[in-house]
C-alpha cells in the first residue's frame, strides 16, 4: 500500500552513480541517492539486486554503454538521420566548431569537437539551426524516419546479451522479442511537461482479473538507453498489484467515464487526487550510458528538456514475450511476426508500435493542423518525391508527406541471440520437445518460413 511519498531506500551493493536532477517547474527528484546498478554485472548476486529494485520501485537504472560507446551512437545517429534530412540547402544543418569551420562527421580529427558541438550545451544560435533542421517529431524527440528502426549501433544494444539476461530476469521470461522502436534525439527546451498516464487501462484490467479473466496489460518491460544524460518521469511502486487494487477503487468513482474498451489511462489534472500522485512524481536523473527499464504498468509522464542541458541521444529498447500477439492483427490486420520481418528486410518502420499505437511517419494533429505540416512541406524542393497526397476527412485531396526507404539499405548482421529476439528460429530449439513459441508448429515449419520470409522480403 503507498499513500506516502517515501523516498526510496538505497538498493543493497554498489553504488555507480548519485545525482541529483534539476527539475524545471518545481518537479522535484524525492531523494539525494539515486542508485544505479550496474548493468555489466549479470552474476546471480547483481541481477538479484536488479530485480529487487526492479519489483519494488517499478523500475531500474543500469550503468550500460561506456562514453566511447555512446560517442559512436550519437555520431551514428548524425552519419545515417540527422545528416540524412532532405531539406533545402535552407534548412540543412551544418555542424561548425569553436572556430567556425564546418565539421565533417567522417573525419577522425573532427570527432571531439564535432561531438561536444552536437551534444551542447547549445548556444541559442546553434540550437535554432537545429530546430531549423530538425526531423520530424521534433517536439517529442524521436522521429519516424525509415533510417532510425535498424540502425546497426542500436541493435548492438538489442541483442547484448547482458540486457537481455537483465530483461529476461526482470520480465520472467525465458523468450523475449525486442521492440522495433525508434531513436531518441530531443533537443533542448522541446517536449511537454505531461500528465501521468498509464499505459493501459486499470480500470479494465481489475475488472476482468476481479471477473477471474486473464490479464490483458502489457507484458515484458519498456526501456530506453541514453547516450547523454536523459530524465525519466515515473510515481515509484504503482505498478504493483497492490497498488493497481487500492488505485481502482480510490480513483474509479472520480472517472466514471473511462471506458472498458479504453486502451490507455491518463490522470486529470483538474480532478481531485487523493493518493497524492501528482505529488509524488519524481524525474529520476537518468547519467549517459545508462540503460533504464520500467515495468509496463508503472504510472509516468513526461518532461520538457530543461534548455541549458544536453540534447538527448538514445534510443528505446524494451522486451516482450517472444510470439505474433493477437492484439497486434486485430488492430491492423498485419501479423505482427511479418510486419516485424518485412520492417527489418525492407528498413522501414513497423505497422504499429509495440504499445498497438499506429506509427505516424509525421505527428498526427499535423492532419487538424494543416500549416504545421505545411512548415515542413516548404523545407522540401519541389517535386521531392517525399512530397504526395492524401484525402482528407472532407474529401479534399491535400499535401502530405510520405517516408522513403533509405537507400542501399542492408539489413544489420545479427547474432544468434539478436535473430531470436527478432523472430522465433531460437524458441523453437530450447522447447522441448521442439515446438516454436510463436507462430510455427514445428523446426521444419519455422526454417521453411523463415528462408521464404528472407526470399519474400529481400526481392520484393
Ligand atoms: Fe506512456
Amino acid at each position: 500500500m503507498l499513500h506516502e511519498s517515501a523516498p526510496p531506500q538505497p538498493i543493497e551493493g554498489p553504488v555507480l552513480g548519485k545525482r541529483k536532477e534539476p527539475c524545471e517547474s518545481g518537479l522535484d527528484d524525492g531523494n539525494d541517492t539515486e542508485t544505479i546498478l550496474n548493468g555489466r554485472d549479470v552474476s546471480p548476486t547483481n541481477l538479484k539486486r536488479i530485480k529487487t529494485a526492479y519489483e519494488k520501485n517499478g523500475l531500474v537504472c543500469l550503468s550500460f554503454l561506456t562514453p566511447a560507446k555512446c560517442d559512436e551512437l550519437i555520431l551514428e545517429q548524425w552519419r545515417k538521420v540527422l545528416l540524412k534530412q532532405e531539406w533545402t540547402e535552407e534548412y540543412r544543418m551544418t555542424v561548425r566548431g569553436r572556430d567556425g569551420i564546418v565539421l565533417d562527421v567522417d573525419n577522425t580529427d573532427h570527432r571531439k569537437e564535432f561531438l561536444k558541438s552536437v551534444v551542447g550545451p547549445l548556444d541559442p544560435k546553434t540550437r535554432k539551426m537545429m530546430e531549423k533542421g530538425w526531423p520530424l517529431h521534433r517536439g517529442f524527440g524521436a522521429c519516424c524516419d525509415s533510417a532510425v528502426y535498424h540502425l546497426e549501433g542500436v541493435w548492438s544494444i538489442r541483442q547484448d546479451p547482458d540486457l537481455y539476461q537483465i530483461a529476461s530476469i526482470i520480465a520472467e521470461e525465458e523468450n523475449l522479442w525486442v521492440d522495433v522502436n525508434r531513436s531518441i534525439q530531443k533537443l533542448p527546451g522541446q517536449g511537454e511537461s505531461e500528465f501521468l498516464h498509464y499505459d493501459f487501462n486499470p480500470f479494465a484490467r481489475q475488472k476482468m482479473m476481479n471477473e477471474g479473466g486473464v490479464d490483458v496489460s502489457p507484458k515484458g518491460v519498456c526501456g530506453k538507453a541514453c547516450y547523454t544524460p536523459s530524465r525519466f518521469v515515473y510515481v515509484e511502486g504503482t505498478h504493483s498489484d497492490d497498488f493497481q487494487k487500492e488505485f481502482v477503487n480510490v480513483y474509479k468513482d472520480l472517472y466514471p467515464n473511462v471506458k472498458m474498451s479504453d486502451k490507455k489511462f491518463g490522470l486529470d489534472a483538474k480532478k481531485p487526487d487523493p493518493l497524492h500522485l501528482a505529488a509524488r512524481k519524481r524525474a529520476m536523473a537518468i547519467p549517459a550510458g545508462s540503460v533504464v527499464m520500467w515495468h509496463p504498468r508503472l504510472l509516468h509522464g513526461q518532461m520538457k528538456t530543461p534548455i541549458g542541458d544536453p540534447v538527448e541521444y538514445g534510443n528505446y529498447v524494451g522486451f516482450f514475450p517472444a510470439g505474433s500477439r493477437e492484439g497486434y492483427h486485430a488492430v491492423c490486420n498485419v501479423n505482427e511476426l511479418k510486419d516485424r520481418l518485412r520492417s527489418y528486410y525492407k528498413g522501414i518502420g513497423p505497422v504499429l508500435w509495440p504499445s498497438f499505437d499506429k506509427v505516424q511517419y509525421y505527428p498526427y494533429r499535423f492532419n487538424n493542423f494543416p500549416h504545421l505540416l505545411q512548415g515542413y512541406i516548404k523545407k522540401l524542393p519541389p517535386g521531392h518525391p517525399m512530397l504526395c497526397t492524401r484525402i482528407s476527412g472532407k474529401g479534399l485531396v491535400v499535401p502530405t508527406l510520405k517516408p522513403l526507404p533509405v537507400p542501399g539499405y542492408q539489413p544489420p548482421p545479427l547474432s544468434d541471440l539478436g535473430t531470436s529476439c527478432l523472430w522465433c528460429r531460437v524458441c523453437s530449439i530450447v522447447s522441448p520437445p521442439p515446438q516454436c513459441l510463436c507462430v510455427c508448429e514445428s523446426l521444419v515449419g519455422v526454417y521453411v518460413l523463415e528462408f521464404t520470409w528472407i526470399y519474400i522480403y529481400s526481392h520484393f
